[in-house]
């Protein structure tokens, strides 16, 4: 999960994942990070800590940090939350098996329709209700096409 900052939206995407792994027991593990460096060491905004525990979720563990190349070794897929992270995370790609692993998470809902999970940061606590809604869809949708790759 990667956004620009790894304090809002990507950090909110994990703690969601994390539970819909233990919810649908899946053989996954999921990590978060940022594009930018700016928060790198940083615990969660408190909004987004707060709009988790609202939903019985505790990011309070997570830890900023920012993507490096090593992750498309690490991972499988690699969601984007906006385009703006979309180009940031190609600039970095090595061939083409990297570049298949990236998408745009709310491709998952919205097939080819590029939606940006905005950016919540600059925001009233309004936004990271709809940061919430977006990503709990679109983590359902990773959570049974992985519930259907583990069968
Ligand atoms: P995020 O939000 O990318 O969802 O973590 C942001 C957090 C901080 C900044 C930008 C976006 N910033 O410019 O400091």
């Amino acid at each position: 999960m990667v956004c620009l900052g790894n304090i809002c939206r990507s950090p909110m995407a994990e703690g969601i994942m994390r539970s819909k792994i233990e919810k649908y027991k899946l053989q996954a593990e999921v990590d978060s990070c940022g594009t930018a460096a700016y928060h790198v060491g940083e615990q969660p905004d408190r909004r987004a800590m707060a709009k988790l525990q609202e939903h019985g979720m505790d990011i309070s563990d997570l830890s900023g940090r920012q993507f490096e190349q090593n992750d498309f070794d690490r991972f499988d897929m690699i969601y984007v939350m906006d385009s703006q992270n979309y180009r940031n995370v190609l600039r970095l790609v090595r061939n083409e098996n990297d570049r298949q692993k990236v998408s745009m998470i709310m491709n998952e809902v919205y097939p080819n329709g590029q939606i940006d999970v905005a950016d919540p940061y600059f925001g009233g606590a309004g936004g990271f209700n709809d940061t919430y809604q977006m990503l709990d869809k679109a983590t359902e949708k990773i959570a049974k096409k992985i519930l259907k790759t583990n069968d």
